[in-house]
């Protein structure tokens, strides 16, 4: 399946995300044997040296992480003939070449520019968002503090690139569509969207420490996973629908159904990074399989026909229709009376659950509100909203 995105093509839609899985040629070379369309390097940056982790680095939290790791400690020229080694071998495939230096040393940012478009690299992408220890050091987040910062680089960047230029984006910020906006305006050719959310994975109260101990001492860091999907998929949704150039969507995405809904909401690539720590490479084959199997389930040619395809639905809150109720029915066949409903309906919601200990509960229509908290709560499944709906003008007649 060819996969465009702008000028980039693309053998499929997954991309390994900047991170642990990409932390050198030969780790993506066996992820690019395995199936994966891209990689996006770890971020390289002139400043290596300063990159020492501290250990450990990584918290889980309910299947995401809290991590706080640095950027790439390797130098440039070893990252330059990783590249070199890569499409020399693999020329199908996409590299994608993250790098970051201080948001001031335009300098800094040429040189690397210069050296990964000569090692081959096919895209550029400009880490604006890691959310930890670098903006300390000037780069990383510090490059959207103002959306003139990244601005600036993104156009002393396209003086000299002669690749694409995504600009990666942190979704710590006040509007990461005006973010996103700004940096198409400056010239750049795709956006990826969401870096890590910053956060903090909490404390061990038997011991009061924090769960990323770092000898006695933690440091926020950037949550990612399954846990930041909704973050990432607003992000997304609103730069989709807010620029004309490609989006390539990170935050959450653990199956192939994940990738779906990005594309839905307008990404043409979909970058994973925490799911394949957790999992492997190997995740690549049920992903293309289930994409595969879903198109053709859904008799769609390309991606082309779904790209933003559930971008339409999204509005503001003031033109959704708010003179319609639907209200609560309760399926007895499969209701066993456990009572859940009815209390969350009488602390929760609108008293509308008459509870019947001898049958079924009984909605009582007239102040069923339709919120869907007892249809959330039924652990059977048993409650529907009706589609019967009533205008409010229709109820107060
Ligand atoms: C341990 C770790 C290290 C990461 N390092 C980088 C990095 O060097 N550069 C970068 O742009 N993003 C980095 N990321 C962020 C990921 O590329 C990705 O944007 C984020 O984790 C959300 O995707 P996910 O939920 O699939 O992990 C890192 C993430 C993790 C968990």
């Amino acid at each position: 399946m060819i996969v465009l995105s702008g000028e980039t093509k693309f053998l499929n839609p997954f991309i390994l995300a900047s991170g642990p899985p990409t932390r050198t040629g030969d780790m993506i070379a066996r992820a690019f044997k395995l199936g994966w369309a891209g990689a996006v390097t770890k971020t390289i940056s002139l400043n290596y040296k300063q990159m020492i982790d501290v250990s450990p680095r990584i918290a889980e939290i309910n299947g995401g992480f809290q991590n706080i790791e640095l950027v790439s400690p390797r130098p440039p020229e070893d990252w330059a003939d990783d590249i070199k080694r890569l499409k020399a071998e693999y020329s199908d495939n996409t590299v994608i070449a993250s790098i970051t230096a201080e948001a001031d040393k335009f300098a800094d940012w040429h040189k690397l520019t210069l050296m990964m478009q000569q090692a081959g690299a096919d895209v550029l992408e400009l880490n604006f968002s890691c959310p930890h220890g670098l903006p300390e050091m000037g780069m990383g987040a510090t490059c959207s503090d103002s959306p003139q910062i990244a601005a600036d680089i993104v156009e002393e960047i396209k003086k000299v690139s002669m690749i694409p230029v995504w600009a990666k984006l942190s979704p710590n910020v006040p509007n990461i569509s005006l973010l996103a906006d700004i940096c198409a305006k400056s010239g750049a050719d795709g956006i990826t969207a969401i870096n890590t959310v910053k956060g903090f994975a909490g404390i061990d109260i038997e011991t009061g420490m924090p769960k990323i101990n770092v000898a006695g001492s933690s440091a926020y860091g950037g949550i990612s996973g399954g846990l930041i999907k909704p973050v990432a998929m607003k992000a997304v949704s609103e730069i989709a629908s807010s620029v004309n150039i490609a989006v390539s969507a990170a935050g959450g995405i653990r199956n192939w159904r994940d990738a779906v809904e990005f594309i839905m909401l307008g990404a043409s690539t979909v970058q994973i990074c925490t799911e394949v720590m957790l999992n492997g490479y190997e995740i690549i084959t049920e992903l293309n399989n289930g994409l595969y199997e879903y198109f053709k389930r859904h008799n769609i040619n390309s991606m082309e026909e779904i790209k933003g395809k559930s971008l339409k639905y999204i509005k503001s809150h003031s033109e959704l229709d708010n003179d319609r109720v639907s209200y609560a029915v309760i399926d007895e066949n499969k209701c066993v009376n456990c009572g859940k409903c009815y209390k969350a309906c009488e602390d929760s919601g609108y008293q509308a659950i008459i509870q019947n200990y001898a049958a079924m509960p009984v909605i009582a229509k007239e102040k069923c509100t339709g919120c869907g908290l007892c249809k959330i709560v039924c652990p059977l499944n048993c409650i529907e909203l009706t589609l019967n709906k009533v205008t409010i003008s229709e109820l107060q007649r």
